[in-house]
């Protein structure tokens, strides 16, 4: 879970900066917004869901640390769990948007979380995921772990916002976000590859690399 629970409040002052760099393309993808039902997957301390709520959605947001999920209840109106993104507490076809922002790639098996969050969007409904892009899960591994091989699965060392916090979570590859399993569940509508220097740590300096990735998902 990358320790969360460790730094709630910490990060919720230092995402401003992501949110002004990375957020705004987000909520340009996304689209209206005004009476969908939406869920957010590792909401965190509910950044994107009070942008939700000023668009006109009905929210719902789960997140397996108890103190991120306290701030939000005491922030933001709508249902919000301490649950784990591998077994969402929702019904089938519950929501128009499920949306994850830098948190599915802290599972250990992502291709699992995607097919929870298409099972609980209703047909047709979009599933929105920003995620760590696998090539800077491959630098950082390599430079701070001294961890020389895609395709092993191992924990990953990153360090973001100047160094000011330090997660381990799971490597993956690009393949398990496209799995055929999903594939054959919905469309694949957008995919899109981008660098968020300094939210992200440049860990080799000079060399441009994707940091972060956007898939949008139309279910079947
Ligand atoms: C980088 S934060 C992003 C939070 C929020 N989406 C945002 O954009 O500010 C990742 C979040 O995923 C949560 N998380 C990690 N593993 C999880 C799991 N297995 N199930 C649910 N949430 C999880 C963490 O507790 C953390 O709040």
């Amino acid at each position: 879970m990358g320790n969360y629970n460790n730094f709630a409040n910490e990060y919720k002052v230092l995402t401003e900066e992501l949110e002004n760099k990375t957020r705004k393309n987000s909520y340009t993808i996304l689209g209206n917004l005004k009476n969908k039902n939406m869920l957010d997957v590792g909401c965190g301390s509910g950044c994107d869901l009070k942008y939700y709520i000023d668009c006109g959605a009905t929210v719902s947001g789960i997140d397996i640390s108890k103190k991120e999920i306290d701030i939000v209840k005491r922030e933001l109106i709508g249902t919000f769990l301490v649950a784990d993104m591998l077994t969402l507490p929702f019904k089938d076809n519950s929501f128009h948007i499920t949306t994850s922002t830098y948190a599915i790639q802290a599972a250990e098996n992502v291709k699992k979380v995607i097919l929870e969050m298409i099972r609980v969007t209703k047909s047709g409904g979009d599933i929105f995921i920003l995620s760590k892009h696998p090539f800077r899960t491959l630098l950082e591994g390599y430079i701070n772990d001294d961890k020389m091989n895609y395709f092993e699965k191992g924990d990953v060392t990153s360090y973001i916002f100047n160094r000011e916090i330090k997660l381990t979570e799971p490597s993956h590859t690009l393949q398990e976000y496209f799995d055929t399993e999903i594939l054959s569940k919905s469309n694949l509508v957008l995919f899109e590859e981008h660098c968020d220097f300094p939210a992200s740590e440049q860990i080799i300096d000079g060399v441009t690399y994707p940091t972060y990735m956007i898939l949008k998902f139309k279910k079947n």
